[in-house]
């Protein structure tokens, strides 16, 4: 791509990009607990709005934990207290003119029926995908 789009604003409804440069959504597996992301992985979205991007994606968040939530220690985006550890994340992240949009995710197929609270899978598709478990690191 020429520099010179990349690096051009971008209108997206009724914001106005600084740049087309934006972050994908990573799950990261870090949310232990009450499901709110450690905060090293909450500031390094943060950083990436320093940086410049214009546009930083949370990772896959899950929509509820008893159907959604397929894998270890998902951010869920449920709770008060949930909201709450987000909302300086969202604010930082417009302070440096970029904008984040959350990610929902629910698991389907590919969740560990060991991770859902009632030990099963929960999809609209009968065919397992032949995938492997993302590693824990
Ligand atoms: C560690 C890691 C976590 C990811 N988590 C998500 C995710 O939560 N949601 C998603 O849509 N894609 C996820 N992806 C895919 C990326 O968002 C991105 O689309 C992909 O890495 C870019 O394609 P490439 O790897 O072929 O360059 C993840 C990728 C990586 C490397």
């Amino acid at each position: 791509m020429n520099n010179d789009i990349l690096f051009s604003p971008f209108k997206l409804k009724n914001f106005t990009l600084k740049n087309r440069i934006g972050v994908a959504p990573m799950t990261r597996m870090s949310s232990p607990g009450d499901s709110i992301p450690r905060q090293d992985v909450l500031d390094f979205l943060v950083r990436r709005a320093e940086n410049d991007a214009a546009i930083v994606y949370t990772e896959a968040i899950v929509t509820d934990y008893e159907s959604a939530q397929g894998y270890p220690r998902q951010a869920r985006l449920i709770t008060q207290r949930q909201i709450e550890a987000w909302k300086p994340v969202v604010k930082a992240i417009r302070k440096e003119g970029a904008i984040s949009i959350m990610q929902m995710f629910h698991c389907g197929r590919m969740a560990w029926p060991e991770i859902n609270p009632a030990n099963r899978v929960i999809a609209p598709s009968p065919i397992t995908p032949p995938a492997e478990k993302p590693v824990n690191r």
